[in-house]
């Protein structure tokens, strides 16, 4: 009988992995539960230089063991906690206030970003790295430079939540499931991204062809434009109202987490860095990408109206200005 049939062999723990949140704020907190509830790592860091916090947001995820998959939480205001990580994902630093752009915390989260990357690489060298921090294509963008790894290592949340607001209000308005629904935003995570309605589509059924269900709409142009204003708006209105948002991004980011983790080779609209897409080059930004265990590996370049490819242009215009800015 050889090791592989033999079914008492000991549990091999380099099949554990481990998944480390920097930041324990409401987004970094959050996520750290959905993966815990999820499964999604056999061990969860969390890491925050408010030891206090640290401490007592690790007490409270360990109390709730007895109800999720098996895991080990651990934390610090030590960047060791992070030793060994699969993933690291960065979400300390400065959050929007009530009707502040993302890319007004540019400054801050660049410089933070500066000083926390080279540490964490020292410690989880073959990590790989997903930045939820905003404005998060510039810090995905400053994040690649500052770590020194191979780009599609360094990866950033950027449109999956946006995809994931315009996919459920698509499904609400058609009256079906959101997993009916197939359609991307993609460009900045900002105030310039837009949604790819030419290539979007409900049960198979191209949107421009989609004349509604019995009794439900079809999603016309008036509706379609009503829906993506909504998306651009709806991290402002959950800050106006509570303050941050954290639920939707924190299962954004497990998402794209497991995508890496389980080598799933699923189709995000991750930040990543883009080099001649339909053009665009030398900047961070959300379009249809592979996402398996080596990270961002593959952008997919979907099909785009002229309108989406001049928008989709304007969006990378307005981040590399960004990134300009700061001798990025
Ligand atoms: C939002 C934050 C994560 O869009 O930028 O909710």
């Amino acid at each position: 009988m050889t090791a592989a049939d033999d079914t008492t062999a000991p549990y091999d723990s380099a099949r554990t992995t481990k998944l480390a949140v920097v930041g324990a704020g409401a987004v970094g907190t959050t996520l750290a539960y959905a993966a815990l509830a999820r499964g999604t790592a056999r061990t969860v860091a969390l890491m925050d230089v408010n030891r206090e916090k640290v401490d007592a947001e690790v007490l409270d995820l360990q109390h709730g063991q007895m109800f999720v998959p098996q895991a080990d939480i651990i934390g610090s205001d030590d960047v060791a906690v992070c030793e060994g990580a699969d993933v690291v994902v960065v979400t300390a630093g400065a959050k929007q206030r009530p009707g502040q752009s993302r890319l007004d915390l540019a400054e801050s989260t660049v410089g933070l970003t500066r000083t926390i990357m080279p540490g964490l690489v020292r410690v989880a060298p073959d990590a790989i790295f997903l930045m939820v921090t905003n404005p998060v294509d510039v810090v995905t963008y400053a994040a690649q430079r500052f770590s020194g790894l191979p780009r599609e290592r360094v990866l950033g949340s950027g449109t999956v939540l946006d995809t994931s607001r315009l996919r459920e209000a698509i499904a609400r308005h058609a009256g079906v499931a959101v997993g009916n629904v197939h359609a991307y935003i993609a460009g900045e995570h900002g105030d310039s991204e837009i949604a790819l309605w030419s290539s979007a589509s409900i049960g198979g059924v191209p949107l421009r062809d989609w004349t509604g269900l019995a009794g439900r709409p079809a999603l016309g142009e008036e509706l379609r434009s009503r829906i993506a204003a909504d998306v651009v708006q709806s991290a402002y209105r959950i800050i106006e109202g509570k303050g941050a948002t954290n639920y939707a991004i924190g299962l954004a980011g497990t998402r794209i987490i497991e995508a890496v983790l389980k080598d799933e080779h699923r189709v995000l609209p991750v930040s990543s860095y883009l080099d001649d897409y339909y053009g665009i080059a030398d900047v961070c930004l959300s379009v249809p990408t592979l996402v398996d265990r080596h990270g961002a590996t593959e952008a997919i370049e979907v099909p785009l109206s002229d309108g989406e490819l001049r928008d989709l242009r304007a969006s990378a215009e307005r981040v590399r200005a960004i990134q300009r800015r700061f001798g990025l």
